[in-house]
Formats: C-alpha cells, structure tokens, sequence
C-alpha cells in the first residue's frame, strides 16, 4: 500500500492539523490527496462514533472494540481501498495502532497475539507503508485534553483517567520500539511549522 499513510498519536497531539497541510503540500507538488479519519468517516460510521464517543454511552470494551472494527471494515471498503485504487495518497487520522493501543494496552482487554487475527480481518490486508506517530510529553497532552473538557468536542474517551492516558503514551512508545521500519517518531513538542517540516521530510523519502 505505498501511497497509505497513518497519522496516529495520543488525544490532543496536533495531528488533525499536521494531516491538512501535508494533504496541501502534497496537492501543492501535484498528487490527488484523499484525507480521512477514524472513527467515523464514512456512511455507516457517523453512526458508530456517535455510539463510541458520546459521553452518555457506556460500551464494555468488547462492545467498544468491535465498534472501532466495524467502522475500519466499513473505512476500508468505502473510503481508503477505492482512493488508492485509483492512485491517490490516503492519509488517514487513526487506524489498527489507534485500537492496539486504546483497547488492548491501555484497556487491557486482551494480549494483541490473541486478537491479531480480528484486527487483520477488520483491515482486510490494508497496510500502511508508513505510519507517523506524533510524539507528545504525557503532561502537555493531558494539558491539550483538559483545555477542551466540558466543551462540545469533549469525547468519552477524554474523561478517561490520567493511567488510561499514560498507557496509551506508552502503548505507542511500545509499537514504535516494535516496527522501527513502518513507524516513524514526530517531535510533536514543537511550533505547528517545525512538526510540519518533520512530517515533509518522512514523506519526502517515499515519493520516490
Ligand atoms: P477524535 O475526536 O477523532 O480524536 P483525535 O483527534 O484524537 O483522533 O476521537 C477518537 C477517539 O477514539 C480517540 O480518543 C482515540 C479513540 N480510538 C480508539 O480508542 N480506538 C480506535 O481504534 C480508534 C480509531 C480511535
């Protein structure tokens, strides 16, 4: 999948903003660009993420997982296979690492060895060629997560407790230990244009 890019990081790390201006500059050099994220990115999945995040909802984790799977299926088939198909760069806000390291780290619910085969199936052989994870001090995003507690862009998963978001820094810090070929670490301590030039020179390396 050589044009499949993933954007994943702890809530509140910058990525959202990182994914537009790498889709403009990449339009800028003269590639289709499609963006898009998880959850919820297509027509089944408006559905799920309200069901997911929704702060009135309470979903066992099992119930939770198999939610973020079924928007993927639905991601997949709908938005993310057709793009590259027809030869355009996906960047994609959250993917597989997002559920390795939400469900399964930090809640615990199950070793990966036991539910790598869901997560494939849920992909449907969907690989990324290169995944950035945006790398943010614990302290800041718990800062960043704080700052929009009580507004409308709260979500269930940020009134989850300072040990549920310390295991997902470290859930990512482990992934990236793991797959030091596909994972690349972003500095996302830094001014939107630095992390934005970090970004650039990562993707610069595949357009070739
Ligand atoms: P969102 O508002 O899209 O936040 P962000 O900009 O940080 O991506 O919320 C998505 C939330 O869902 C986020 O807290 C991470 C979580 N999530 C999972 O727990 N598992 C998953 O598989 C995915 C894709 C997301």
């Amino acid at each position: 999948m050589q044009r499949f890019i993933t954007f994943e990081g702890a809530d509140g790390c910058g990525k959202s903003t990182q994914i537009a201006l790498t889709a403009d500059w990449l339009r800028g050099l003269g590639h289709r660009v499609t963006t898009t994220h998880e959850p919820g990115d297509n027509s089944i999945g408006k559905e799920i993420r309200r069901l997911l995040l929704d702060p009135k909802h309470a979903p066992t984790p099992t119930c939770e997982l198999l939610l973020f799977l079924a928007d993927r299926a639905q991601h997949v088939t709908e938005i993310i296979r057709p793009a590259l198909a027809d030869s355009q760069w996906v960047l994609c806000d959250r993917f597989t690492d997002s559920t390795v390291v939400y469900q399964l780290a930090a809640r615990k619910l199950a070793a990966i060895s036991t539910l790598q085969p869901l997560l494939e199936f849920a992909q449907q052989a969907t690989i990324p060629a290169s995944t950035l994870w945006f790398d943010l001090p614990l302290e800041t995003a718990l800062q960043r997560i704080a700052e929009r507690n009580g507004s409308s862009n709260e979500s269930r998963m940020d009134r989850e407790s300072r040990a549920f978001h310390q295991a997902v820094h470290q859930g990512f810090a482990t992934l990236y230990r793991q797959h030091p070929q596909r994972i690349q670490r972003i500095d996302a301590h830094a001014t939107i244009a630095q992390v934005q030039q970090q970004v650039q020179q990562t993707v610069q390396a595949m357009l070739h």
